[in-house]
């Protein structure tokens, strides 16, 4: 009696804990949606996480039948190799954490995305034999049970995010390049096909003690699809599909947490795939996408609409006047994009800010949620500059305050200005919001080139009698802009 009231006492610690656990992954990520708080955010998750690791270790139990027939709870063993694979996981997150430019964060967020499918795929495939053998031992007709949807479930999605983040990464980092041939769409739905085929044929058959050949197969056949399932998709379109893989993980781990009936991994799972799912809708949204255009990548395709323009001409402005027009503005918006990033120019851009707000003039960010090539991208890029955060204004607001905008500067930036988005239906990106830099008086483009952004499509902002480009590279043209208006 008292071994059994120490055991459910150490069992609602534990469920305790995970409930705190949860709790913790839920404030967390609600502190993660501002960048003031984000850091803080990332810390309460870990703590929360970390809380339900230790306590599993030190409460977990298992009754297991002894030889006599009774029941002896035993708790977690191999404790050494835990602490191990725990220490080296810590380390590895820490360093690369540490090491990683900001540019390679995506290719980051993808491998480490692609671990967490990984282990749900190996949770299952350590789970799934133990099933079969205890199943077969019970003379079963068949699998079709809870738990063996929970695994089958868990091993297909697991390893369909582990290979198609890991092609991810590839791609990303410019390993991989892009293979459009239309064969693969057959191929990735025949693959699909015979996955979910397998799923339930596994499913409905007789459990057989150590015949293990149909869970491998269906694991290859997930594997492959992973990479099947990714490699069409432009390179440019990954950040959406790392969103979208991320949320495959955060189900597939949910499945682990419903097999074990843990909660803190089913809430950290859920948590994972839902928050995973609403990015990716909110990211084909912003850029007017749906995701199955985004699957089959429909951007960049030659001969999409947008009118090109080969008779109109395009004005330049020499540094001197852009310096003494942004000198003498009362009010300035600069809209960062992507060739900011590419530059490295956001201390330059902070620099500028710095010197002409010293000269009185008001400057603001306009932050378009698509700009850059992944999810807060300019916020992030901006806040390593230092900018404060209150300069930093949405896209609706900064084009509400646009009528009263002496220069709109944009930076590396092309889609997110581009007018095709609202006045031409035949455009690809028509639809899309855009941050509307036509509305102010006077408009500085800073590119290097009259070539296409993301979307390969041109821009008739650039041809506008309010607009003045002034061509080179975003770090080159900031630093000289910066030296012609200290000297003024
Ligand atoms: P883009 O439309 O891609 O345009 C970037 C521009 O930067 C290019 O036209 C390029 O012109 C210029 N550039 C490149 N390197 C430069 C450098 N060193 N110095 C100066 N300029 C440079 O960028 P955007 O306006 O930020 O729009 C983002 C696009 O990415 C949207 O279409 C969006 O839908 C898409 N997208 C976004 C995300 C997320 S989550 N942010 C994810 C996937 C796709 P030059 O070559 O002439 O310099």
């Amino acid at each position: 009696m008292e071994t059994f009231t120490n055991l459910t006492s150490q069992l609602s610690i534990l469920e305790f804990s995970y409930l705190v656990a949860s709790i913790l992954f839920i404030l967390g990520l609600k502190k993660l949606s501002h960048p003031a708080t984000a850091r803080s955010g990332n810390l309460w998750a870990a703590a929360g996480m970390g809380a339900a690791i230790l306590f599993t270790i030190l409460f977990h139990k298992t009754n297991v039948q002894l030889a006599d027939g009774t029941y002896e709870s035993k708790g977690i063993h191999n404790i050494g190799w835990i602490v191990v694979a725990l220490a080296i996981g810590s380390f590895v997150g820490w360093y690369a954490s540490v090491k990683v430019k900001m540019t390679a964060m995506p290719q980051m967020v993808s491998i480490f995305n692609g671990m967490g499918g990984a282990c749900a795929a190996l949770i299952s495939l350590m789970e799934f034999p133990k099933m079969q053998n205890h199943f077969a031992s019970l003379d079963a007709s068949h699998m079709l049970n809870g738990e063996g949807i929970a695994i089958l479930l868990g091993l297909m999605i697991g390893g369909v995010s582990f290979a198609g983040s890991m092609i991810a990464f590839g791609k990303l980092d410019g390993r991989i390049g892009d293979i459009k041939h239309p064969v693969l769409r057959i191929v990735n739905l025949t693959f699909l096909v015979v996955m979910l085929v397998a799923l339930v044929l596994i499913l409905f058959m007789k459990p057989q003690t150590d015949n293990n050949l149909p869970i491998y197969l269906f694991a290859v056949a997930a594997l492959v699809y992973g990479v099947t399932f990714v490699m069409p998709i432009g390179g440019a379109d990954m950040p959406v599909v790392i969103s979208l893989l991320n949320s495959f993980t955060g189900v597939a781990a949910a499945m682990g947490g419903f097999l074990y009936g843990n909660q803190a991994m089913l809430t950290g799972g859920i948590l994972v795939g839902s928050s995973g799912t609403i990015l990716t809708i909110l990211m084909c949204n912003a850029m007017n996408r749906s995701l199955l255009n985004v699957i089959i990548g429909a951007f960049g395709v030659a001969g999409a609409g947008g009118t090109e323009a080969a008779d109109k001409t395009v004005k330049e402005i020499s540094l001197s006047d852009a310096s003494i027009l942004l000198s003498y503005s009362q009010k300035i918006f600069i809209v960062p994009g992507y060739g900011l990033a590419v530059a490295q120019a956001q201390h330059l851009c902070h620099e500028l800010d710095n010197l002409l707000t010293s000269k009185g003039v008001e400057v603001k960010y306009a932050i378009h949620p698509v700009a850059g090539r992944m999810p807060g991208h300019m916020n992030v890029l901006l806040a390593e500059a230092d900018v404060p955060y209150e300069k930093l204004v949405e896209m609706e607001d900064a084009n509400n305050e646009m009528n009263n905008t002496d220069v709109v500067i944009v930076i590396g930036a092309n889609d997110v200005v581009n007018p095709a988005a609202e006045d031409d239906p035949s455009s690809p990106i028509y639809g899309m919001p855009i941050i509307k830099a036509l509305d102010a008086k006077n408009i500085i483009v800073m590119k290097r080139s009259m070539a296409a952004g993301y979307a390969a499509i041109p821009n008739n902002l650039f041809y506008h009698p309010k607009n003045r480009m002034l061509f080179g590279d975003a770090k080159a043209t900031l630093q000289k802009l910066v030296a012609e208006i200290k000297s003024l």
